[in-house]
């Protein structure tokens, strides 16, 4: 949990501001000191007398203040704290911090500090999506910059989509992986996840059932020990880990490109469904019916195996190496022939058996095989065995 920390609050000009009174109350319930900064623009969406009585701070607003300057040099102030975070960030704040301008009291707070900072950004949705957000959104992200949300939803403006800021819970949330404590701090830990799909024809592909719930609470579990996480997954409906830096794949084929691509690592986990054929030769025309009543000739083709792949490298392997083993019969048997075959530290077995209700559900029996022999933890949420796992690969590699 959040608690006696330091967090420079800067508050953007937008509808959502109001929202931020709450995040400085909720900060302040958990033992949190804040310290309000306000745009031009907030003060027309909230008063600096009321940021201020929640804050029980002084409110700054003003690059040229001269008692703020005496109290506290504006560089200081950007770095006294431990964390700043924008909430709401609007789009021209975006903009100008990967432009890197600094014209007012945020800008400049953002350009001076050497602490984490977190965004939250909301918008309208066409904002949101336009370009040159969407380019700013790049260049934050790729400065290591943590963007929780926008969510989706029905808008003040009366558009629905993506530019809604962040529940309150979520945001403080985000703030602890953002604040990198943890032992697995200074770790990059690279995980797989989700199903690939693959191609037939521009309209048909091949796919699996696997959901990516157990990928993506993995990458947040890890997260919330401090690490570096980079996510690859395939195409998944669960809603992306926060503070991740994620890859979006289709096939196999880009998922293994991406894992190289996030080479080195110190621990990878290989949660993935990875399809385990792709279409030989993929049709660039839809294949149509030939009208004789009888299937399509088409062929298969066996994927890469990417675990394998890393697992067996020579140079630049992970220092542990873990996959998973989906079954339905010999579980254990399998699992154990598995983790020699594909030459990893670590493998999770699990019974996907339909009547285990695994697949697509929220709780995972696992079994974890290593060196050590064959440990059968018991059935708990994905959350929990996330939340185990990476514990465990914390310990490992301290
Ligand atoms: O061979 P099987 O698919 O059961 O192996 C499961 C493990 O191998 C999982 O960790 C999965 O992510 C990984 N895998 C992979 N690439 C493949 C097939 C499986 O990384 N092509």
């Amino acid at each position: 949990m959040l608690t006696g920390k330091r967090v420079l609050l800067i508050i953007g000009g937008g509808i959502a501001a109001f929202k931020s009174l709450d995040l400085i109350r909720r900060l302040r319930e958990r033992g949190n000191t804040v310290v309000p900064v306000l745009t031009a623009a907030a003060e027309k969406f909230v008063t600096p007398l009321s940021v201020s009585a929640l804050a029980a701070e002084r409110v700054h607003r003003d690059l040229f203040d001269l008692t703020g300057e005496v109290e506290m040099g504006h560089i200081e102030l950007s770095r006294s704290a431990d964390l700043i975070a924008v909430a709401p960030c609007t789009a021209d704040l975006m903009a100008k911090m990967a432009g890197g301008h600094a014209d007012d009291l945020a800008s400049t707070l953002l350009m001076a500090t050497d602490k984490p900072v977190l965004i939250a950004p909301s918008m309208n949705v066409r904002m949101w999506l336009h370009p040159a957000t969407q380019r700013n959104l790049t260049t934050l992200r790729s400065e290591r910059i943590l963007v929780v949300g926008p969510e989706e939803g029905e808008m003040a403006c009366g558009e629905f989509g993506p530019g809604r800021m962040s529940e309150t819970t979520d945001i403080i949330n985000a703030m602890v992986p953002a604040l990198g404590d943890g032992p697995l701090r200074g770790r990059h830990v690279l995980v797989t996840s989700g199903p690939t799909i693959e191609s037939i024809d521009p309209v048909r592909y091949i796919t699996n059932r696997s959901s990516g719930a157990q990928g993506a609470a993995i990458a947040e579990a890890l997260v919330s020990l401090g690490a570096r996480v980079t996510f690859v997954t395939g195409p998944s409906s669960v809603p992306q880990p926060i503070g991740v830096e994620a890859v979006r794949v289709e096939s196999a084929a880009q998922m293994l490109d991406a894992v190289e691509a996030a080479l080195p690592a110190d621990a990878a986990v290989f949660a993935a469904a990875v399809a385990d054929w792709r279409s030989a030769k993929e049709s660039s025309r839809k294949i149509k019916k030939d009208g004789s009543g009888g299937p399509p000739k088409f062929e298969l083709m066996e994927n890469p195996d990417i675990l394998a792949t890393i697992a067996l490298k020579r140079d630049g392997r992970p220092e542990l190496v873990v996959g998973f083993a989906a079954e339905t019969d010999d579980v254990i048997a399998q699992a154990v022939a598995k983790r020699e075959r594909k030459g990893c530290d670590w493998i999770l077995a699990n019974d996907v058996s339909p009547e285990t209700g695994i697949v697509g559900g929220s709780e995972n029996a696992v079994t974890l095989i290593s060196s050590d022999g064959v440990e059968e933890w018991p059935r708990m949420g994905k959350t929990q065995v996330a939340a185990r796992l990476a514990n465990r690969i914390a310990e490992t590699l301290a």
